[in-house]
């Protein structure tokens, strides 16, 4: 079947895979070789939802690139935290667009007539807890932070005219989905801003991010817009490391 018949079927969906937190690292090429390949034949599309290395350096860039060959189908990434850890987020992300994953934080993607948009997110907490701008330069740095990614989220998700479209981000965008983690660790896992950004648009269908390990996987913003925690180590419905879901 090819795009055009996919695009005319009312009935069809696109399959989509979603994983964050792989975590790379050389010493475990090949970890994640297997999964990667299974995906290629239950998904049409595979999403990487940040901390793609361990601590930010071509090397583990290269070691995942290498467990992508495994994978057939199309590979979109937004970066996390880690990937920033040893200030090289250019060159991860250089390694693996010339293993061909196209990274959204600058641009958008349409898969089969669904639109794909992400920012890797940032901290500040959730709901009337959520960091506002007050104080040191710091801490008003660290609020003007969330914003600055939301207001980006809201300028990519604007760009996509499809009917609907997948929101990918690294930190959470509601309390939910971070449920289990330490409350003292809660406003460096997210923030309710991403939220706001997505509930303002009709046309989301889903929201992917990773961050949380120790979070819940399934939960849903104010609009009701499903959100999937899907970082590796959080346990899906059936017991995979990834979330599948038909968009
Ligand atoms: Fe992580
Ligand atoms: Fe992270």
């Amino acid at each position: 079947m090819n795009d055009l018949q996919l695009d005319e079927a009312p009935e069809a969906k696109l399959r989509v895979a979603a994983i964050g937190d792989v975590h790379a690292a050389p010493s475990q090429r090949g970890q994640w070789r297997d999964m990667f390949a299974e995906i290629s034949t239950r998904a049409d599309v595979l999403c990487l939802c940040g901390d793609l290395t361990n601590i930010g350096i071509a090397a583990e860039a290269e070691a995942l690139a290498d467990d992508l060959r495994a994978c057939s189908v199309p590979v979109l990434a937004v970066l996390g935290n880690h990937d920033h850890q040893s200030g090289q987020p250019a060159e991860v992300e250089q390694v693996l667009r010339e293993a061909g994953v196209k990274f959204l934080e600058n641009e958008v993607c349409t898969i089969k007539g669904v639109g794909f948009a992400g920012v890797k997110g940032f901290g500040g907490g959730f709901d009337d807890k959520m960091l506002d701008a007050f104080g040191e330069a710091a801490t008003k740095a660290f609020a003007q932070e969330a914003v600055d990614e939301a207001l980006r989220l809201e300028h990519a998700i604007k760009m996509l005219d499809t009917p609907d479209i997948v929101v990918m981000l690294h930190y959470a965008p509601i309390a939910a989905t971070v449920a289990g983690e330490p409350e003292a660790i809660l406003p460096f896992l997210g923030s309710s801003r991403f939220a706001e950004a997505i509930d303002r648009f009709d046309n989301v269908r889903a929201v992917f991010h990773g961050h949380a390990h120790r979070g819940a996987y399934a939960g849903q913003t104010r609009r009701g817009i499903p959100v999937y925690n899907v970082a590796a180590p959080v346990e899906k419905p059936d017991g995979r490391p990834y979330a599948l879901i038909e968009v």
